[in-house]
């Protein structure tokens, strides 16, 4: 077929790309002739399944306790049956680990502990082979300590490097005192965002950890620095790049404080870490931003046309205010940015509620100026689907509602190890065990976010054949895997796993399912949501799902939406589900989806 065929050619040019570089290379702009891009291939990310790895978690191969990317490869079949198009990797760059790898001391190269460059190639070609991209995550907004421009950049005030990163003089400082820190921006992971450096005597400025020292991006050297780190890892055959944290890239200059929010009777609303907490106007979503990203798809784009076919998708971490904010970050025809800023409008809505949903759907539909929405739901930063949206009795059958919302509509889905099996939230009990600092900092209340990234449960086994039995793994392998694991799943037609299969099987290979619109159906109802799928010249598709832990009925041959009444032929339904005779009435069990194709 057109399809697979022009994915073939690509996954030949990505083993011949990943063959071009020497081991541990400098990128040289590609010498390809330029390829014609089929559409397949350019347009490959819009109905994408995109699966997120945390490498550290998903499989050890040579029993450190540690996953690797020999481990992910060896894996690779598994993948491909779940019917993968891309793997997101969180970073496997070099790193001191203070944040399990967003600290990145050498951005071309791979951590000993996940592995080498040539793993790395074999990765990208296995992957290829099996029509399955690999994207890897870019941290643009800071560095390690550790990396070798912030050791020069400390080492003096007149170093080359010193207006890479944020220095600042303290507020009040005289000789002998280092005075108070510039101003009141708060880290994210809790406390002044300043670092006092005795060296130097000067605070540079930290979003995250104080390990991970912010880059000044007015400074046009670290513009062209990334565009390098981009082309190397684009002429070694990845498909695309995640952009980690990318509304903090900017500050603003005046350096002058944020507001702090005060509750009713005016005092300061304080922050898990007993800080005050503030506004966050001076620190995210300046406007700087924008300029960077058209920055860096133009690279990305330049790339394409330059070696071979298939478009390296623009992924974005966007956690924004609105549908309004989110459509800004995909920029203009003319300067496009993101391919795909993550939706977290929908995603991470933490609550099971029909009318938030549809309108969060609606939005994607209206709001983004046609462009395509990219759902997610679950990540390594939040609780798993279970603490945020399980009620304890249905978690399985929620996991089917959620997931349904995520496959079924149009767009690209996003989701995250684990989740297919219905792997649970598993938080530290004891703080000497908390290993993201995070949770070491703000214990009791904040716990980290160890919880969702255990390793992945493979089987019954002990260790659940994530790393062999009798080591230990870096985070503890959860009690339920003895149940909730790969193997047992396969075992059984109604697992979740089987369920997540059908869908993403639906998702693509069903007409109306690859690039249908979404049209709401029965938009009264506060218990079920419905919609259409729709596509000229494909039969259209309904699907119907229950928000409640009650059965329910709806007839979804209302007027309004145009749809008569019809027979319909299943698709796919909730185990145990009824066929119904008609669009009509459709039954559903407690949180129970059917999904039909209207005949
Ligand atoms: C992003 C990552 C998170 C990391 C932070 C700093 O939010 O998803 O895991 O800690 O950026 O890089
Ligand atoms: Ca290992």
């Amino acid at each position: 077929m057109h399809r697979t065929k022009s994915i073939t050619i690509c996954a030949i040019a990505l083993i011949l790309g990943a063959m071009a570089l020497p081991a541990g290379g400098q990128y040289t702009p590609a010498k390809h002739a330029p390829q014609a891009t089929t559409a397949a291939a350019r347009d490959w990310w819009k109905n994408a399944v995109i699966y997120e790895i945390y490498p550290r978690s998903f499989q050890d191969s040579n029993g450190d306790g540690i996953g690797d990317l020999n481990g992910i490869t060896q894996r690779m079949d598994y993948l491909k049956e779940l019917g993968v198009d891309a793997i997101w990797l969180t970073p496997v760059y070099p790193s001191p680990q203070a944040d399990f790898g967003y600290d990145i001391s050498d951005y071309k190269n791979i951590d000993p502990q996940y592995g080498t460059l040539a793993d790395f190639d074999r990765l990208v070609a296995e992957a290829g082979k099996r029509h399955i991209r690999i994207v890897m995550d870019m941290v643009m907004n800071h560095t390690s300590d550790q990396h070798k421009w912030f050791i020069e950049s400390r080492s003096s005030r007149t170093n080359p490097y010193r207006d890479w990163y944020m220095w600042r003089d303290g507020k009040g400082e005289t000789a002998t005192s280092k005075g108070a820190p510039p101003n009141n921006w708060q880290s994210e992971f809790g406390h002044s965002a300043w670092q006092w450096d005795e060296k130097t005597r000067q605070y540079y400025y930290h979003k995250f950890y104080l390990q991970q020292a912010d880059l000044n991006w007015n400074n046009p050297k670290v513009h062209q620095a990334f565009k390098d780190i981009i082309g190397f890892w684009l002429q070694r055959g990845v498909g695309g790049l995640r952009f980690d944290a990318i509304t903090t890239l900017f500050e603003d200059p005046s350096d002058t404080d944020e507001n702090v929010l005060l509750d009713k009777s005016g005092n300061p609303i304080l922050d898990a870490f007993g800080e005050p907490t503030v506004d966050g106007l001076k620190t995210e979503f300046l406007p700087g931003v924008h300029a960077v990203m058209q920055e860096m798809r133009a690279t990305m784009d330049t790339f394409n046309a330059a070696s071979f076919p298939g478009t390296r998708v623009v992924i974005g971490e966007t956690y924004v205010a609105n549908i309004a904010a989110l459509a800004e970050e995909y920029g203009s025809a003319q300067r496009p940015e993101f391919h795909l800023p993550m939706d977290t409008q929908l995603g991470m809505l933490d609550t099971l509620n029909v009318a938030q949903f549809r309108a969060r759907l609606l939005d994607a539909e209206t709001g983004l100026n046609g462009n395509t929405p990219l759902f997610v739901f679950d990540n390594h930063d939040r609780p798993r689907l279970d603490m945020r949206y399980g009620d304890g009795v249905h978690n399985s059958d929620i996991q089917r509602v959620i997931s349904t919302v995520l496959f079924a509509s149009r767009g690209a889905a996003l989701f995250y190890y684990g989740d297919e099996i219905g792997m649970k939230t598993t938080p530290p009990t004891r703080k000497e065990d908390v290993k993201d600092p995070v949770g070491v900092t703000g214990w009791p209340k904040e716990k980290g976010r160890d919880g969702e990234r255990t390793p992945m449960q493979w089987n019954a086994s002990a260790n659940a054949g994530f790393t062999p039995a009798g080591v230990k793994p870096w985070l503890p392998v959860p009690p339920t895997s003895a149940t909730v694991n790969v193997q047992a799943e396969e075992a059984d037609p109604n697992s979740l796993l089987a369920w997540y299969k059908a869908l993403i099987h639906l998702k693509k290979t069903n007409p109306a399912f690859a690039d249908g619109t979404d049209i709401m159906l029965d938009p009264e109802n506060t218990k079920v949501l419905s919609w259409m799928r729709q596509r000229d010249g494909a039969p259209q598709v309904v699907v119907a799902v229950n928000f409640t832990a009650d059965p329910q009925t709806v007839n979804l041959s209302a007027r309004e939406a145009g749809l008569k009444a019809a027979h319909l032929k299943t698709l796919l339904k909730s185990p145990g589900g009824a066929d119904p005779a008609s669009t009509e009435a459709i039954e559903l069990a407690p949180f129970g989806v059917y999904i039909g194709e209207v005949q």
